[in-house]
């Protein structure tokens, strides 16, 4: 694999890597899934620091896994004990917790308490999702994409020219990692989501900046047939998200017309394929039919959050 650029210090959000170092992360990726006990970074065995504060199936499950199978310890603190800015403020964790281990991993509600942790931490810190982010997930989603559409681009952005729609939320986390993810990769990026519930300008202007060198395309639809016409791609994600519980009701109504459901799928490529991060709330955001149908994706999917995660901290750790 090549080895062309020097790895950021932290991956916080998906533009802290360059279009370059995202496609040297996926290749590292695809080549750990081929052989999953070939880099030991970690070896020592050293520790990382896995920190939840919000729920959590898949981003434990494989930060877990992928730190042994790095060679390393998987450090799990719990959140509700730690209770990080309450008991104890963001920097001094951050500075015991650096003393201690190779590396910190958090999922947390504000980015600016996770940024801080990257400032006073002295290791890389890994964002396992905050309220603004979620980049593992769409590292994840690239190389599933990669992997069922035709792999990786010979040269240049990862992903150049691929056709790829996410219908929902569009103000979550993962909308906006999918613009900043997918501008990196040169997609075709497109949101369908209500009025009300577009992607935040700023993280949208920063998409559009990245576009203009990678030669990507990123664009914002209320109309969610026009947003997935032809792509290669669907995906979706809960229309509540964690923190957002107590709207549950009114949060319903306006993403009805957005549910992946076969009716949607239609107007995509017929060889499209359906991603989904999970947890999945089927009849809400997806029918049943077709996350277990044919187009469906999402285990593979599930399953190379270990891969990439396992890329990401070799490579922010000097491992390529
Ligand atoms: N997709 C995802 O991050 O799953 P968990 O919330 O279960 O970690």
């Amino acid at each position: 694999m090549s080895a062309t650029s020097s790895a950021p210090q932290h991956f916080l959000a998906d533009d802290d890597l360059t279009s370059a170092q995202q496609r040297e992360v996926l290749e590292l990726a695809a080549a750990l899934k081929a052989d999953p006990f070939s880099a030991t970074p970690l070896a020592g065995p050293q520790a990382v620091a896995i920190i939840f504060d919000k729920p959590t199936l898949r981003t434990q499950a494989s930060f877990t896994a992928g730190v042994a199978h790095l060679g390393g310890y998987p450090m799990l603190v719990d959140g509700t004990l730690a209770q990080i800015g309450v008991r104890e403020s963001v920097p001094d964790t951050a500075r015991v917790l650096g003393r201690m281990t190779s590396a910190i991993v958090w999922r947390t509600y504000a980015q600016s308490a996770l940024t801080e942790m990257a400032t006073h931490a002295g290791v890389p810190v890994v964002n396992a999702l905050t309220d603004d982010y979620h980049p593992c997930q769409i590292l994840a989603d690239l190389l599933t994409i990669a992997e069922h559409t035709g792999g990786l681009a010979a040269s240049g952005p990862a992903l150049t020219g691929r056709r790829f729609a996410y219908v929902g939320d569009g103000a979550n986390n993962m909308a906006h990692s999918y613009l900043l993810g997918g501008a990196l990769a040169g997609m075709d990026v497109r949101i369908g989501a209500p009025e009300g519930y577009h992607p935040d300008p700023e993280v949208l202007a920063r998409a559009a900046a990245i576009a203009t060198s990678t030669g990507a395309q990123v664009s914002v639809h209320t109309d969610p047939a026009s947003a997935v016409d032809g792509v290669e791609v669907l995906a979706t994600d809960t229309w509540v998200s964690m923190g957002q519980e107590g709207q549950k009701e009114e949060r319903e109504r306006p993403f009805r017309p957005y549910q992946l459901n076969d009716a949607l799928l239609s107007h995509a490529s017929p060889s499209a394929i359906v991603l989904h991060c999970l947890p999945a709330y089927r009849g809400k955001e997806i029918t049943d039919a077709v996350i277990e149908g044919p187009a469906s994706r999402v285990w593979d999917e599930a399953e190379n959050r270990l891969h990439v995660q396992k890329a990401i901290l070799a490579y922010l750790l000097g491992h390529r």
